[in-house]
């Protein structure tokens, strides 16, 4: 691809996605066919034309892709034209994430996840058998194309694959078929064989359906859920469904209360934020509530891409109206009328879901102008990810939103202050926002009642790995990592668990007491980060888990601080040397490791450079990998 215009011209069908999602070129300098008299006279755009339309170069590559399966030079030249962006910078973004391709590829393409959890239930088999029958990864075969794939966020149902087909969005043509393609389709096929995959890969639609939330939640239907209540107990589509069991009633105790008394609400629950960081949610939205400069925003992070999780993505499609409602409140109550949900470009089914109920909760006075009669005015547009664990760090969604390349920005300025688009945003992933729910329904004191006095409320676990029942499971915070592999049906021989996922550190079968807080799981040296809970028997090789979690690291670090970008690349390496080591034939290169890491952590900008050396100190430290 050259990084300027080229005469390369977008094909028929690429020039259609494009204008069905920014309409038609409104004149010859912005992609229209020809140059009219009137374009000759008149200048039109300009810079900040531009750069209000610059968040649209994400969609815009979206569309592209998800209709042909790659982006041409002449597609690009073509969104470039039509949001007047420097084809070098339209570039950079486009090859910033692993869903885009801006080399020719078949339209069906198959994600075969590799990842930890994938990993322990024999992912490796099934890529070899699959490379038997289709070639190496990227190898084209059967109108397909397979390639490896970080955690997909079906870990329950590991290993795990997700076909993505290209085409037009809906089907035409008198039989139901597209009139020239085969039409878009996506396929979950989990737990995946070799055989499994090469037939989905023949023919996507035929793929057997996938399996309902619920599934995922091997608690379903237990009264004592909180968050998850409604998972697999009510329609997820229907809004009648989510009003009968209490949906909404939230957010009029909100209206009642008013933007300051929904935050003092928050603030006396004790929420802390599930993402990881556990800042007190509260605090982030009177912070942002107070700034003078407007508008505000409000950004749900659904970008859930730490290996392990996937809790938010059971959440949405489980609950879709849940997330809609929490969002309004939290709006609401910081003064925003806009809000974004980050998501997942693997989450096909929760984009669906979401979709649908946004559409839902417009028609029915619940998102719009005037929100249940009371003069608020609020809506909320979807935003998809394209496959970069990084865009999961909130400042790197909003350049991600913003058209840029999704790297993480210096703090300060922070998000409360300076956020999407320059403005005040706060900023709160999807379990967060939807625990605002019972803390309105039930009020602050009941929620605080349950859990610890430093974490309050329950919190949802993704368990994966070697366990009988894996799943997303509800318990209140100050529950055992015993008590919790009890429910889930831990191995005989139990070698580890990693906790807090690749970002996380790993305990040892003896340190199972450990109470599953925030401040329990700081005592004892580890994390719980994002909930992840990933079970491992005496089967497992320790050293190649290292070497996936460094290699996931070195692949996924944005690159733009030297301690990350060379010291994940460092890392690997010595962890390639001593595979096979142990005893003093390690110990010079876990010494080098112990430096790089430190210089991590130091001096590195975001939390990917920060923790990447987490889990490999815990396995050396804790479980004494390389003795
Ligand atoms: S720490 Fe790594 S991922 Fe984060 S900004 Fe620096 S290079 Fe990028
Ligand atoms: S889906 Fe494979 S590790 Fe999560």
């Amino acid at each position: 691809m050259d990084l300027r215009y080229t005469d390369a011209v977008p094909s028929d069908a690429e020039r259609e996605a494009v204008d069905a999602l920014l309409g038609s070129p409104p004149s010859g300098w912005e992609g229209g066919t020809e140059r009219t008299d009137e374009d000759l006279r008149w200048a039109r755009g300009g810079a900040a034309a531009a750069k209000d339309r610059r968040d649209q170069l994400l969609p815009a590559l979206h569309t592209v892709n998800d209709r042909v399966g790659w982006i041409s030079e002449g597609a690009l030249n073509y969104i470039c034209r039509r949001l007047t962006v420097a084809p070098a910078e339209a570039y950079g973004v486009a090859t910033f994430y692993a869903m885009f391709s801006v080399r020719p590829r078949p339209a069906k393409v198959l994600h075969v996840c590799t990842d930890l959890a994938c990993a322990a239930r024999g992912s490796a088999a099934v890529s070899a058998d699959l490379t038997d029958r289709l070639g190496p990864p990227g190898t084209p075969a059967e109108g397909a194309v397979w390639q490896e794939s970080p955690c997909l966020g079906l870990c329950e149902r590991a290993p795990a694959a997700l076909l993505l087909q290209a085409g037009p969005e809906a089907p035409s043509g008198p039989d139901g078929t597209a009139a020239g393609d085969a039409p878009r389709h996506c396929a979950v096929v989990a737990p995946a064989t070799a055989p499994a995959l090469v037939a989905a890969a023949r023919s996507p639609r035929d793929a057997p359906a996938e399996p309902s939330a619920a599934v995922a939640v091997p608690q379903a239907g237990d009264p004592a859920l909180v968050l998850l209540r409604r998972v697999g107990t009510v329609d997820p589509e229907s809004l009648d469904d989510y009003r009968a069991t209490g949906g909404y009633s939230a957010l009029r105790r909100a209206f009642a209360l008013g933007p300051a008394g929904v935050i003092r609400e928050v603030l006396d629950a004790g929420l802390v934020g599930r993402g990881g960081a556990a800042f007190p949610t509260g605090r982030k939205w009177q912070a942002t509530a107070q700034q003078a400069d407007g508008p505000h925003y409000l950004v749900c992070n659904a970008d859930e891409s730490e290996p392990g999780t996937f809790k938010d993505r059971v959440l949405m499609e489980g609950d879709p109206y849940a997330l809609i409602e929490a969002m309004t409140i939290a709006g609401y109550a910081i003064g925003a009328q806009q809000g974004y949900i980050y998501l997942r470009g693997e989450y096909p089914r929760a984009y669906e879901r979401l979709s649908r109920a946004l559409t839902g909760a417009r028609t029915r006075g619940l998102l719009g102008p005037d929100v249940l009669g009371q003069g608020y005015a609020f809506d909320i547009e979807i935003r998809r990810g394209a496959g970069a664990y990084i865009c999961g760090e909130e400042t790197a969604i909003f350049n991600s939103i913003e058209g840029q390349r999704g790297e993480p920005r210096s703090k300060p300025p922070f998000p409360v202050e300076k956020g999407l688009f320059g403005k005040p945003t706060a900023v709160n992933n999807v379990e967060t926002l939807v625990n605002v729910l019972p803390i309105l329904e039930h009020g602050a004191a009941a929620y605080a009642a349950t859990g610890t006095e430093t974490s309050t409320g329950t919190k949802l676990f993704c368990v994966s790995g070697q366990v009988a029942r894996p799943g997303v499971y509800e318990l209140p915070f100050g529950a055992n990592l015993r008590e919790l592999l009890d429910l889930a049906g831990p191995p005989e021989r139990l070698r580890a668990v990693l906790l807090g996922g690749a970002a996380g550190g790993f305990v040892r079968p003896d340190e199972l007491d450990v109470p599953l807080t925030f401040e329990g799981t700081r005592a004892a040296g580890t994390t719980l980060g994002s909930g992840v809970v990933l079970v491992l028997d005496d089967s497992v090789e320790l050293p190649r888990v290292l070497l996936r979690i460094a290699e996931f690291f070195r692949d996924e670090s944005c690159g733009q601080c030297v301690p990350c970008r060379v010291g994940t690349v460092r890392q690997e390496e010595a962890l390639h040397r001593i595979v096979d080591r142990t005893g003093a034939a390690a110990d010079e290169d876990i010494a080098l490791m112990r430096e790089v890491g430190q210089a991590m952590r130091d001096a590195s900008i975001c939390g990917l450079g920060q923790t990447a050396w987490n889990a490999v100190e815990s396995a050396i430290d804790r479980l004494g990998v390389y003795k």
